[in-house]
């Protein structure tokens, strides 16, 4: 590290949730300005860079940044190739992990159109909120890759060097994906992301940031029943099999999830991802998943232009994000009142929602959202280079600022589990031999 840069580093980073003195190096190379004399040294969108060569003595390593200005990414839509479900798994209302779909649900089609289904029904006495406190990181996809390292080992990762290739660049899961699309536009929400290497893939585990755990742990009443709502209305729209129709007097738990596994590619970089997937169409003829799934959401009621523009420019950005990464085609959204109680439903095709938009001014472009992400993906393969399941570099972001990192070894960041690197760093272990923790 350049000791002339130290200067500028602010003794804690805002964001990092531990001084971690002795084993973190934070690589700040700008001045708090965002410009000065060091900005040539900054990842540059859309070059190839190899700053972080092996040979790099590690008392000299290379200072970066990657740039979020959204004009930098104002270029032709990166391939994006359809997503394909590899698998999927459930995990119950104990949150366990099966490798099943026992958990997907059915989309029922509410009866009127002014449903009036009342979302604060039950969160009294039928709720199980799922424990946020606890951090899974990437655990239930680790579980799952396991149980089907066959489904993922082609043949020139089967007979590659090393036991841990998986044939893919990038595990993580589908809603840090999601965070890294909405950034261009993000001002309020920084994030914490940790990488390791390992076997050639890099694994990618989001940190709570120290806002974000403050915010956490200071929620009004107001606002923890509202994140109930989503869930309700889920309740009054999903059942259990395509006979059968929803159970709202039913208990909502939310440690219950089905979750779909795809694999895709974005540019260069091959993904394998899992996200939480709400129902599916219950026609049987449906089109296979991704194709046959549903999201559904929640939203208040629109009555005045500014508030339409407003679900434009911001609800509808994130809501396309997070479908269109895995395939997911449909929104059925549930507009509510202040009260909670649902006034309409309305569907959503994602492939229609840029059209949906474009007259707005000041509005997102999808581009701009899939070009920063691969840009990204990029400077992390770029700066990421060591192989190691006990090395994180953590990628740091803050509204307004640029993308940094920092490196820790052994630290509390350290995320992939021991049982998962022992059964990918033993050759000769296949999933029908070994079964990992439950918890
Ligand atoms: P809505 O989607 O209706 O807001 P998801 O839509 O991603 O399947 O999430 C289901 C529900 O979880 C959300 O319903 C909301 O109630 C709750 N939820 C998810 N993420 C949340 C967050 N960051 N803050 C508050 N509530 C959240
Ligand atoms: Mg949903």
């Amino acid at each position: 590290m350049d000791q002339r840069h130290q200067s500028h580093h602010r003794p804690q980073h805002p964001n990092s949730n531990h001084h971690d003195n002795h084993q973190s190096t934070f690589k700040r190379d700008m001045d708090d300005s965002g410009r000065g004399h060091f900005q040539h040294k900054r990842f540059r969108p859309g070059q190839n860079h190899h700053p972080a060569g092996p040979s790099t003595p590690p008392s000299s390593p290379p200072t970066q940044s990657l740039s979020i200005q959204r004009q930098l990414y104002e270029r032709d839509f990166p391939l994006y190739k359809q997503p394909v479900e590899v698998g999927h798994f459930s995990l119950d209302s104990e949150r366990r992990f099966f490798n099943d779909a026992r958990q997907l649900r059915y989309y029922v089609e509410p009866e009127k159109s002014c449903p009036n289904f009342d979302l604060r029904d039950g969160y009294r006495g039928r709720f199980v909120k799922r424990d946020d406190r606890v951090k899974e990181k990437l655990d239930h996809i680790l579980r799952w890759i396991l149980a089907n390292r066959s489904k993922l080992q082609s043949k020139d990762t089967a007979a590659s060097s090393s036991p841990c290739a998986l044939g893919v660049d990038i595990v993580t899961w589908r809603g840090h994906l999601t965070k890294l699309l909405t950034t261009p536009y993000e001002t309020r929400e920084g994030w914490l992301l940790a990488v390791t290497r390992m076997g050639g893939t890099l694994y990618i585990s989001e940190v709570e940031t120290e806002a974000a755990r403050r915010d956490r742990e200071n929620r009004t009443e107001r606002h923890e029943e509202m994140m109930y709502w989503g869930y309700k209305f889920e309740q009054y729209t999903c059942a259990d099999d395509a006979q059968s129709l929803p159970d709202p007097g039913g208990v909502v738990n939310t440690n219950e999830a089905f979750c779909t596994v795809v694999q895709t590619r974005l540019a260069e970089h091959r993904l394998l991802f899992s996200g939480e997937v709400d129902c599916r169409d219950k026609d049987p003829k449906a089109p296979s998943p991704p194709a046959n799934y549903i999201e559904m959401k929640t939203s208040l009621e629109i009555s005045t232009p500014k508030q339409r523009s407003n679900f434009h420019r911001f609800k509808l950005l994130k809501w396309w994000a997070q479908s269109f990464l895995p395939g997911v085609p449909r929104i059925v959204a549930g507009f509510r009142d202040h009260d909670g109680v649902v006034v309409s439903v309305e569907t959503y095709h994602i492939s229609k929602i840029s059209q949906l938009i474009k007259n707005e001014t000041n509005c997102w472009k999808p581009t701009v959202c899939m070009n920063f992400c691969c840009e990204f993906l990029s400077f992390v393969k770029s700066v990421v280079t060591e192989d190691d399941p006990r090395l994180v570099h953590l990628f740091s972001w803050d509204p307004h600022r640029d993308v940094t990192y920092s490196i820790h070894r052994d630290s509390q960041y350290s995320f992939l589990p021991d049982w998962y690197v022992r059964e990918m760093t033993s050759s000769t272990s296949r999933e029908t031999h070994h079964h990992p923790p439950q918890t």
